[in-house]
């Protein structure tokens, strides 16, 4: 595991308080043989045990332990020269470079491990690149984590929808700015009250431009456009605007004919697009508060809309987890098949 923030502590919470049904429904029973934080890194090729972990890293960092630590040991050298199968590369995003995450991502592939990621800027800015580095190492690389946190997004596209084409997606992707808006029209607060209050909450990124300039949800029209629509996009090809503008006047005149506004994602034809829409609050995809919501058009199964918290450590470790599942459900096709070749 790289990084060890609120989504690494939820996946070891998750795994500790599902380990025997994990074991028991679908066999899986995971080591986690290294973890990396700021303060360096605790490595076990026998497994370290959870509950230490957690008390550990309530206490500062994992390089602590006294038989397993390795302070200012890099998470590049940590991949390279320890045996796993998975990386869970969980460090925080940078839409700028994509770094240290694409470089811990490369690395990881190169060394023949799969990677689990929840880390959004590598793939807005590299997905194409890294989809096909995966491929040529026979490695897997799953991001569940990145769009709608723990909402199954990707997944029901994906799997639930699978045989049918998706024509267009249209969503409420980020819950900093749903949160925003919904304060904005439904008590009237300003645009920086509503900001400043989705920060005390902790909804917003550290640079909540992220969030309010449109960029966490032009990232998450990439992933979507290229995992359930075979697009090649990085962010570069999003047209983008974010809610800065949108005034309580605008606000007001939309509900009086029975709408409001949403900062929707949209993939429609060939151009994504981010911008501040006026919807019907009846529509479906109208939810309140932090909530996303997407709706999937597909050509022959119609529109279906999915609704739920679109970010959290647990939502997102859980995510994580279904991730690691999914690898290994193909690992063991995998062998199945080439058993009976
Ligand atoms: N800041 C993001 C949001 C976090 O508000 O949705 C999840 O990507």
């Amino acid at each position: 595991m790289i990084g060890y923030g609120v989504v690494g502590q939820g996946l070891t919470s998750i795994l500790m308080r599902r380990r025997a049904e994990t074991v028991k429904d679908y066999g899986f029973n995971p080591k986690i043989v290294a973890v990396v934080d700021k303060g360096g890194a605790a490595i076990n090729s026998r497994g370290l045990s959870l509950e230490k972990l957690e008390a550990l890293k309530k206490k500062g960092s994992v390089a602590e332990d006294a038989a397993f630590g390795h302070p200012k040991m890099s998470a590049l050298d940590v991949i390279e020269s320890v045996e796993a199968e998975v990386v869970v590369e969980a460090t925080s995003t940078n839409v700028k470079s994509a770094e240290p995450a694409l470089s811990y991502i490369t690395k990881a592939f190169k060394t023949g491990k799969h990677v689990v990621t929840t880390n959004k800027g590598p793939l807005a800015l590299a997905m194409p690149a890294l989809t096909e580095l995966a491929d040529y190492n026979h490695v897997y690389l799953r991001f569940s984590g990145t769009v709608g946190g723990g909402t199954p997004m990707l997944e029901f596209a994906k799997k639930c929808l699978a045989g049918d084409k998706i024509l267009a997606i249209r969503g409420i992707l980020n819950g900093t700015t749903n949160y925003i808006l919904t304060e904005m029209a439904e008590k009237h607060v300003t645009f920086q009250q509503a900001l400043a209050s989705a920060q005390k909450l902790g909804y917003a990124e550290t640079d909540p431009s992220m969030d309010v300039d449109g960029i966490d949800t032009a990232c998450k029209v990439v992933i979507m456009a290229n995992w359930i629509m075979n697009k090649k996009l990085t962010l570069k090809n999003v047209d983008i605007k974010g809610i800065r503008d949108v005034s309580l006047q605008a606000l007001d005149e939309a509900a009086k004919r029975g709408n409001t506004i949403k900062l929707i994602g949209s993939i429609d034809g060939d151009k994504p697009t981010v911008k501040p829409t006026e919807i019907a609050k009846n529509n479906p995809l109208c939810v309140s508060g932090v909530l996303n919501a997407v709706t999937f058009v597909s050509e022959f199964a119609g529109e279906e809309t999915i609704v739920g918290r679109g970010a959290g450590g647990m939502e997102t470790a859980s995510a994580v987890l279904r991730d690691l599942l999914d690898i290994r459900h193909k690992l063991a096709n995998r062998l199945l098949n080439s058993n009976s070749e």
